[in-house]
């Protein structure tokens, strides 16, 4: 056993990129196991400041592997892009793998993205548009082109003489608009295949040999346990299959469960998202806004530059996260953006119908209607940005995340203090 997941806890943007990149250093094999370029990792490192879509996060370590799983939809042309771009900026790509079982995510999934957002209306899901959730749609539904089929030019041809008149059907009849021409298309894909075909691997081959001959992979999740398809705030949610969940990391890089052994789970020390759906410690006032730009990078979407909706600590999504995904340690970040605050609140149960609740609710409908019952903690006031050990932490901030520890009910072994990779500190 010697795989370790890192997964989101919450709904998204917890800052799984910065971890993975410290992470990363403890493992031969760093490798992305679902979702696509709606993810949005930020790293900030010796290097510089990246934005990483769908390459992991540990490609700034020149020896390591970085592999982008079966589990993944790929994007040609941003897979492309985000390689060119890391080069001209000197960080090598000869290490970077993708399955060639992983999901071509194909120019038409952004158009139906859009259009079915549109016909959504109010009910819409506030999704990034990249075209994920139609992607991973013709993936169950047996209509998907995989990364083998893209650097094969005749199983491309078949593949897209099958699937693109369906598409199309529904691109003219349901939302009116515009066709792709088979020709065009097929020409288009045929030629980042072929800019892609060096990096194309059976990536999961390449994990269980590593793991036999008894290295560390780092399994890198994406987005949040509550935009899981399953265990999240139906139907606002991600369409990723597998899901973000620890659970989907085994079948989304082609290894059993039994090879996982930890499930480091990432939670901000305070909650946020972006996109529709419930968040019942959401502020809409003043200390919300304070809340979004009170750190050194402040609250806006990695992928579509969106604010992002910010509230209180939320215990009870938090710890029914760390139970779903197994959690075994959390990695709590931005500690330091509560530095300014003179007293913090901490969400310890809902009132839902007048009603106490101390678990997570199972249908989207109770959590619109639950009150965060909060509890106070005394801020600090001093910067925590220099500091290194957990001891010389702010007696406040100390018990602060002690009692997070305790109503997560997990320990939390990593807290990060800043953007940097250095501001961190391990206990
Ligand atoms: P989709 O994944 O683009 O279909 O969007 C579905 C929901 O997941 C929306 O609420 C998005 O804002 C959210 N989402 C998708 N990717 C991320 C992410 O990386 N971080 C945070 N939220 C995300």
């Amino acid at each position: 056993m010697s795989a370790f997941v890192v997964i989101g806890g919450q709904w998204g943007d917890e800052g799984k990129g910065r971890m993975v990149d410290l992470l990363a250093q403890d493992a031969a094999i760093i490798a992305r196991y679902s979702a696509g370029d709606n993810a949005g990792h930020t790293i900030i490192n010796h290097m510089g400041k990246f934005a990483l879509h769908l390459v992991p996060a540990g490609i700034f370590y020149p020896e390591k592997l970085c592999l982008i799983g079966n589990g993944v939809v790929v994007n040609p042309a941003v897979l492309l892009a985000e390689i060119e771009q890391l080069e001209s900026r000197g960080v090598g790509t000869k290490n970077l793998f993708v399955s060639d079982r992983a999901q071509v995510l194909m120019p038409y999934h952004p158009v139906l993205d859009v259009v079915e957002e549109e016909a959504r209306g109010d009910a819409a899901i506030g999704t990034t548009k990249r075209g994920v959730g139609p992607a991973y749609v013709d993936k169950v539904a047996r209509q998907g082109i995989r990364m083998g089929d893209l650097i094969d030019p005749d199983a491309l041809r078949a593949r897209l003489e099958l699937v693109l008149p369906v598409k199309n059907r529904m691109l003219q009849g349901m939302y009116n608009a515009e066709p792709f021409d088979l020709e065009e298309l097929l020409q288009q894909s045929l030629e980042l295949g072929c800019k892609l075909k060096q990096y194309v691997r059976d990536t999961g081959a390449i994990v269980r040999e590593a793991i036999g001959r008894g290295e560390k992979v780092l399994l890198e999740g994406a987005q949040g346990a509550l935009l899981d398809l399953d265990a999240g705030t139906y139907p606002y949610v991600t369409s990723s299959a597998p899901p973000p969940q620890a659970g989907g990391a085994a079948i989304g890089i082609g290894i059993g469960p039994t090879q996982i052994e930890r499930v480091i789970g990432v939670y901000k020390a305070y909650m946020t998202r972006v996109g529709e759906g419930p968040m019942p410690t959401e502020l809409l006032d003043e200390t919300g806004h304070i809340l979004r730009g009170a750190g050194p990078a402040p609250e806006f979407g990695a992928t579509t530059g969106r604010p992002r909706r910010c509230g209180w600590f939320d215990a009870l999504a938090s710890r029914y996260s760390v139970q779903v995904n197994g959690v075994t340690g959390a990695a709590l970040t931005r500690l330091d953006v509560l530095d300014i605050f003179p007293a913090i609140q901490l969400c310890v149960a809902y009132e839902i119908d007048g009603e106490r609740m101390e678990s997570f609710p199972s249908t989207t409908a109770a959590l619109e209607r639950a009150t965060p019952i909060l509890e106070e903690a005394p801020g600090w006031r001093e910067s925590t940005a220099g500091v290194r050990t957990f001891d010389d932490l702010p007696p406040n901030a100390q018990s602060y995340v002690k009692r997070i520890e305790e109503l997560l009910t997990c320990p939390v072994d990593i807290v990060s203090v800043g953007p940097e990779r250095d501001q961190v500190i391990i206990r």
